[in-house]
């Protein structure tokens, strides 16, 4: 793990918070992940192979959080690997990948300073974690890295925060609910528009968990924590200047039917990135 960069938001610390405040669309997102596989590669989903020839396709996790991604692909039957930089998440997803008995490969690593073994099918960086990348340097250094380490054809699904108006950059708040059994999650996002600078085009912004377990309430504050504004067009020019990939869509939300564009903009623009055959 890399000492040089500060800590992701101690609300990372726990784990079970996360999963339970972060549940609501984890399968309709895995949905979405297997139809690029099936629309955008010639890769046979695993609920839809013979039993023979080649394995299923292995999908990375980028940030994977509490796993909620990684577990529900296992699931399915994908081999997975997933890494985070917290080692309370990876702890915790060793520990529900052991109750459900499928095999998880998940580390502790930097998305900023990757170094991957192994190749995949499908990656993904999902909620707002590709933001983490700060730099365009950190930014095209990932992108290659990642992919070096899919075959050929393969896909990268990034999901980030775009702004939804340009009067309102990084002014943005939202707040959901979710519960599991006796435990309530509200999870507050919030952006400070005064942190920002306008030349690195980074912000600060900041996750609350306000948590109701068995009838006792806490307040879980991280720390404002800077990630990086990207608009849609500078990630495309990004995306091209890696040499790695090619942009085959831009949706609104984990639909393929749902295109981004200015009647369905939405606050994420989630991109599917396929490898570019080698020159
Ligand atoms: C908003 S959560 C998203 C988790 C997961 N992708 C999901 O969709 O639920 C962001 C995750 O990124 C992790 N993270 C933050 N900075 C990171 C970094 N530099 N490298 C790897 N993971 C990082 C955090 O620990 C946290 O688990």
């Amino acid at each position: 793990m890399s000492q040089a960069f500060p800590s992701p938001s101690s609300v990372y610390q726990y784990p079970r918070y996360y999963a339970i405040g972060y549940q609501w669309n984890t399968e309709a997102e895995c949905d979405f992940l297997e139809a690029c596989v099936s629309n955008f590669t010639r890769l046979k989903l695993p609920a839809t192979r013979s039993q023979s020839g080649r394995p299923n396709p292995a999908f990375l996790d980028i940030g994977c959080g509490s796993g909620r991604h990684l577990l529900e692909m296992a699931r399915r039957g994908y081999p997975v690997t997933g890494l985070d930089l917290r080692p309370e998440m990876v702890d915790f997803v060793k520990r529900e990948a052991a109750k459900m008995k499928r095999p998880v490969t998940v580390s502790v690593g930097d998305l900023r300073e990757m170094s991957l073994t192994g190749t995949f099918d499908i990656a993904a960086c999902l909620m707002d974690t590709f933001r983490f990348l700060l730099t365009n340097e950190q930014i095209v250094r990932h992108l290659r890295h990642v992919g070096e380490h899919l075959n050929p054809g393969g896909l990268y699904v990034a999901d980030f925060w775009i702004p939804t108006k340009w009067d309102q950059l990084a002014n943005e708040i939202y707040q959901w609910e979710q519960t599991a059994e006796d435990t309530t999650v509200r999870v507050f996002y919030l952006q400070h528009p005064e942190s920002i600078d306008p030349i690195s085009q980074t912000f600060e912004d900041e996750l609350v968990f306000v948590v109701n377990e068995g009838g006792e309430s806490k307040e879980i504050h991280g720390e404002r924590t800077r990630t990086r504004l990207i608009m849609p067009q500078e990630f495309r020019a990004l995306v091209e200047s890696s040499g790695m990939f090619e942009v085959v869509g831009t949706f609104a939300e984990f639909d393929l039917q749902k295109p981004l564009k200015p009647a369905c903009l939405s606050w994420r623009m989630i991109s599917v990135l396929q490898k570019r055959p080698a020159p």
